[in-house]
């Protein structure tokens, strides 16, 4: 079975994210959701909340039996070697996201060379869409629905006390 992961900070989780698990989950075995603990800056939603986010989508939203969603905290290609993935899914919004997204590919190739990262063309609807444009639009009041699930946005007006 092949086997790939998708990791992120997921700080929440966009329907952009979902689109891209679900899109990886038709063309592999399983694959394994990974939330990155530790982000540049201090996260929104603690790493417990990002998970369960993203594990009630999958379940509720999506019904998809062939995910799982796990943290971890070390180098990716280690988290994709302890899950014996052979590829590592992402997502590929606009141009802006190229530079940063093609080093990393670089370096984890250089780590691992059997492991191959694919970049997926995000869904036009979702081209533009961010965590950190939703946690803004949602701070200052704005409508987040169908940017994220109901459950994130729940989470977020808690977050933001609207
Ligand atoms: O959602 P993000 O913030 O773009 O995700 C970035 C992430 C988690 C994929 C990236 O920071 C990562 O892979 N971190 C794990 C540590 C690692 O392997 N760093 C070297 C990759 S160049």
């Amino acid at each position: 079975m092949k086997i790939a992961v998708c990791p992120g900070s997921f700080d929440p989780v966009t329907s952009g994210h979902l689109d891209v698990i679900e899109r990886g989950a038709r063309l592999f075995g399983k694959v394994v959701v990974g939330v990155f603990e530790k982000t540049g800056k201090t996260p929104l939603f603690s790493l417990n909340k990002r998970v369960n986010f993203i594990e009630s989508a999958i379940k509720e939203n999506l019904c998809l039996n062939n995910v799982e969603v796990e943290s971890f905290n070390t180098l990716l290609i280690d988290f994709a070697h302890k899950h014996g993935a052979c590829a590592i899914i992402k997502g590929l919004r606009a141009v802006s996201d190229f530079e940063h997204e093609f080093q990393m590919a670089q370096f984890n190739r250089k780590l691992d060379p059997s492991i191959e990262t694919i970049f997926m063309m995000a869904s036009s609807q979702y081209a533009y869409l961010s965590s950190s444009a939703v946690k803004e639009i949602a701070k200052f009041g704005g409508r987040i629905e169908g940017l994220v699930t109901p459950e994130v946005e729940k989470g977020l007006r808690k977050v933001f006390e609207l």
